[in-house]
């Protein structure tokens, strides 16, 4: 319960405003934050702290929508919350900026009584990384108060860099500035409790362990459909494209999750290392170049801050073929895009032969599971007769974490369990498959489907 200031680089970006403050507010609400807490909000354009306030509460009530508070109770809330907030304009390349970040930080901490935890997050487009770091060390925020107290943490988004190069470069900046124990690498999907919970079931119920195993799967498939276009982060995504926006990170983690072959001991001190054993044996897969798609949806190029002439993939299909270890002889498809007929996250295991399944009762001979994700969670068992069956969550469900999603990455981030954030081991293996991913998928053209297709129809 110490007091914590977290610092918001991208404070006035599309994240912050939908996702950031929404959970922070959640986990006030929640009373999971410790008693005494400040966010600073660091961004270039000028705002009184009043009229930052006015310009993040609206996203913060979208994400209440739903809840079922008194309005007033609410109201209230929010503004308290909202008290603890203030805004720092400041460039992230001018070293005066960080001066000024120094002297506001002195005045929350003698406000405060004690020199906080400083949580920094880096929430903005990754391309400032390595400018916003080096001046972090420069003007020694990344360091604790004189006296030893106030511990300093960074969250940073993905993607780490946009090639293995890269990657290696900002975690190396990243090990010269914090020690890996500070460095909590976010991948929000991690941190989607349903997801943790459904794709790690195998590792705690006994019937799907038993034909958890090369023997029996045949592949493994995953698919992340959004409808929402790159409208209004035009600039950012036309420099990604899918693969680099969500399939090194999420998809990627998805898949590592799900080939793990045994839970991390209670004891371990890399709870996460199992993922970054299992996106290794991505390093050989062989890709399968013939059925490769990249594709953009039509009206991609009027996006604002998109280049004239674009490339860039609003959708990609993947499928490879794992070439060693226990896995050796396991076929993946991966899917992913966006401006799609509908939002959907699933995984699905495909078994060589039908495999008898206890998950509702009664046994079924089951050819296929698929975990839904999103937008609703529960596991779809396909019947060798042809038939379905749905597996409510709720059956599943062993709530470890009240908070969920980026509500979680902030909860985390006051602790010490880094087991639902990217290690740099990962972000690396990641990226080596990526880039081979890459250097292929650009040999083929790039073709153009209209806005609302069916993934299915892309071809
Ligand atoms: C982000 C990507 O990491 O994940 C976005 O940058 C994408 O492009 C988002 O829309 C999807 O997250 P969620 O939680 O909405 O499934």
């Amino acid at each position: 319960n110490y007091p914590v200031t977290f610092v918001i680089f991208g404070a006035t970006g599309d994240l912050s405003e939908k996702k950031l403050f929404p959970a922070l507010f959640g986990l006030y609400k929640k009373k999971l934050l410790p008693q005494h807490f400040k966010i600073v909000g660091f961004a270039r354009r000028p705002f009184t702290d009043e009229a930052f306030r006015e310009l993040i509460k609206p996203g913060i009530l979208n994400a209440e929508k739903k809840s079922n508070d008194e309005q007033d109770e609410l109201q209230a809330s929010i503004t308290q919350f909202l008290e603890k907030v203030t805004y720092h304009q400041g460039t992230f390349e001018e070293i005066k900026s960080y001066i000024g970040l120094i002297n506001r930080l002195g005045d929350i901490d003698k406000e405060l009584g004690a020199c906080s935890h400083k949580i920094f997050h880096l929430a903005l487009s990754p391309f400032y990384y390595e400018t916003v770091l080096k001046n972090l060390e420069a003007s020694a925020l990344n360091l604790s108060c004189t006296d030893g107290s106030g511990l300093t943490r960074l969250l940073i988004e993905k993607p780490i860099g946009t090639d293995l190069v890269s990657a290696k470069k900002i975690n190396a900046l990243l090990s010269d500035i914090f020690k890996e124990e500070q460095i909590f690498r976010v991948d929000h999907y991690l941190a989607k409790n349903a997801l943790y919970r459904l794709l790690t079931l195998h590792f705690f119920d006994p019937a799907l362990r038993t034909v958890w195993n090369l023997e029996q799967i045949e592949e493994i498939q995953l698919s992340l459909y959004e409808q929402a276009t790159a409208e209004g982060r035009g600039a950012f995504y036309d420099k990604v494209g899918a693969i680099r926006d969500v399939g090194q990170n999420h998809m990627l983690e998805m898949l590592a999750l799900m080939l793990a072959d045994k839970p991390p001991e209670e004891n371990d001190r890399e709870k996460r290392a199992y993922r970054a054993q299992a996106l290794k044996l991505l390093e050989s897969a062989q890709i399968d170049t013939k059925n490769l798609k990249r594709a953009q949806y039509e009206g991609y190029l009027k996006t604002e801050g998109v280049a004239e002439h674009s490339q860039t993939e609003t959708f990609f299909r993947a499928n490879f073929e794992i070439e060693q270890g226990a896995w050796r002889g396991l076929r993946v498809a991966m899917e992913a895009g966006k401006g799609l007929k509908e939002s959907a996250v699933t995984a699905s295991v495909i078994f060589k032969k039908p495999v008898s399944l206890t998950m509702n009762g009664s046994s079924e001979e089951v050819k296929m599971l698929t975990f839904h994700i999103q937008p609703d969670i529960f596991i779809e068992l396909t019947l060798s007769s042809g038939g379905k069956e749905k597996v409510p969550y709720e059956k599943i469900e062993q709530l470890r974490h009240a908070a969920d999603n980026y509500e979680l990455v902030y909860f985390e981030s006051l602790g010490d369990n880094q087991e639902r954030f990217v290690s740099k081991d990962e972000v690396e293996a990641s990226w080596v498959f990526i880039d081979r991913l890459i250097a292929e998928i650009k040999k083929i053209p790039l073709v153009v489907y209209e806005i609302g297709s069916e993934p299915s129809s892309i071809a």
